[in-house]
């Protein structure tokens, strides 16, 4: 059998005014990605060969599309002005990337870029339908509560027709099953029906829904398969978001734990869309991982630490209370302690930053002892300098280094020391008043001031 080949369109051009915000819908973040990413992500995982997005005119659509464009450079951005009454609606949305229809895909998919957590697998059940020869499929929920939701009127296998709420009748109403908002069609035979859409509806819009009961009249079978509520919940306020949000962070704890990571309280840990842990990682409580984060086996993440954009190696030991930034390389059986912060820094393997440190724009060498309150001064106010510090070298506590600068492999920096010059190999660097001490000093001062311990 040929491979059927798939046109993904992802509808993202409504407004999202409960949202009440600056930033169109579709690009508020669910697990450190925008919505219409998880959304192109998983078009391409059901093996879409073609996506296009439709989204507004205007400036919110343009902030859209170079969204788009940054992720998914291949996919094509369609405009669609749903303030225009001739224009609005799903099924104009859909019909805006009619051009996409005359090319020959087997399958049309049509998802919605404010529904993030629909899964490849589900897609991929209402595509092996269309192979089977099904005409039109819709993907069908039971929620809690069905208020708002289309609701689907079945009779036996097949979908007679797709009611809005406002549309519906006092019976139709009764109906639990609902309409998720995907939907897939052969690409031939039905695009031509989406013509057919009116808008002689409650909203006057022009509903894609209404295809159902075109394709009923034009004798195709129209199914519906059945998905988990959790999975298609749509977002259209913060609320929404946010519980979006905890499926999404219970699904990668679940992954996680599935793969070999021990969580002592998986509830307070949360997770990026790309976290990538090795078996045998250990995270205690409160632990947070932004975006770009790759962690091997057999590393423990330590309590209260901020991870994001960086790399750990195996064995390493991080926090409790430490923040990797981007551009952290965390090497392998390194520790980065208390009150540690990196950023674009490379930690080779076995070197120690163990508490109260700033490392910046910086490479340091393996085995290395960064001390306490060690801090690289990295940052002038114009540019970033780097520091480079050789393998075994040891930089006493209270150090500042201040950038560019190098320190030799083997080299000593003298504790509380101000570094602004270059330390060679296996040098001595001491860079501080030195100390004075008067002997009797501090009695003779407490005998002109007339005895007793003074105010302290
Ligand atoms: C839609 C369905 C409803 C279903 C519900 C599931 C229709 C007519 N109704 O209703 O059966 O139960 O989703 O959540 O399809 N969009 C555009 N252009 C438009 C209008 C919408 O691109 O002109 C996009 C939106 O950005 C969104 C999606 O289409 O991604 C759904 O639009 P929305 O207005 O939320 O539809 P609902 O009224 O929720
Ligand atoms: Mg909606």
């Amino acid at each position: 059998m040929p491979k059927r080949t798939c046109l993904a369109i992802i509808l993202a051009a409504g407004e999202g005014t409960r949202m009440r915000s600056a930033t169109p819908k579709v690009l508020h973040p669910v697990g450190g990605l925008p919505m219409l990413g998880h959304v192109l992500r998983t078009a391409k995982a059901v093996g879409a060969s073609r996506i296009a997005v439709v989204a507004r005119v205007g400036a919110s659509g343009d902030a859209v599309a170079a969204f788009v464009k940054a992720q998914s450079p291949d996919a094509v951005v369609y405009r669609q002005n749903p303030s225009d009454p001739a224009d609005s609606g799903t099924g104009k949305a859909v019909l805006a990337a009619r051009k996409e229809f005359g090319r020959g895909y087997s399958d049309i998919l049509v998802l919605y870029g404010d529904t993030p957590l629909v899964t490849g697998e589900t897609l991929a059940a209402m595509r092996e339908r269309l192979a089977r020869k099904t005409d039109v499929v819709v993907m069908g929920f039971r929620p809690a509560d069905p208020t708002g939701y289309g609701r689907l009127i079945t009779n036996g296998r097949q979908l007679l027709a797709i009611r809005e709420e406002k549309d519906a009748a006092p019976g139709e109403r009764g109906i639990g099953f609902c309409n998720a908002g995907v939907m897939a069609f052969q690409g031939e035979g039905v695009p031509a029906l989406l013509k057919k859409i009116g808008n002689a509806n409650a909203k006057g819009e022009y509903y894609l829904t209404d295809l159902v009961e075109i394709a009923n009249r034009a004798g195709k079978s129209v199914e519906a398969v059945e998905a988990d509520a959790r999975e298609v919940a749509g977002v259209n306020t913060r609320l929404e978001l946010s519980a979006v949000e905890g499926t999404f962070q219970e699904r990668a704890r679940r992954a996680a734990m599935a793969n070999g990571v021990t969580m002592l309280a998986p509830k307070t840990v949360f997770f990026s869309y790309d976290t990538r842990l090795g078996e045998d990682v250990v995270i205690e409580p409160n632990v947070f991982f932004g975006p770009g984060v790759s962690v091997e086996g057999g590393v423990t993440i330590r309590a209260f630490s901020h991870i994001e954009g960086a790399t750990v190696a195996r064995g390493a030991v991080i926090g409790p209370f430490a923040r990797l930034r981007p551009g952290s390389e965390i090497g392998a059986n390194a520790r980065i302690g208390n009150f540690v912060e990196t950023k674009a820094a490379v930690i080779d393997k076995g070197a120690k930053v163990n508490h109260l440190t700033y490392i910046g724009d910086a490479h340091i060498g393996a085995e290395t002892n960064i001390g306490a309150g060690t801090i690289t001064c990295n940052y002038d106010g114009y540019g970033k300098y780097r520091t480079e510090i050789g393998a075994n070298a040891f930089i006493g506590s209270n150090s500042a280094l201040v950038a560019p600068v190098t320190i030799g492999k083997g080299a000593y920096v003298a504790s509380g020391s101000v570094i602004t010059m270059n330390v060679p190999p296996d040098a001595l660097a001491v860079a501080r008043g030195r100390q004075a001490v008067k002997k009797g000093w501090a009695e003779a001062f407490r005998r002109r001031k007339g005895g007793g311990k003074g105010k302290h």
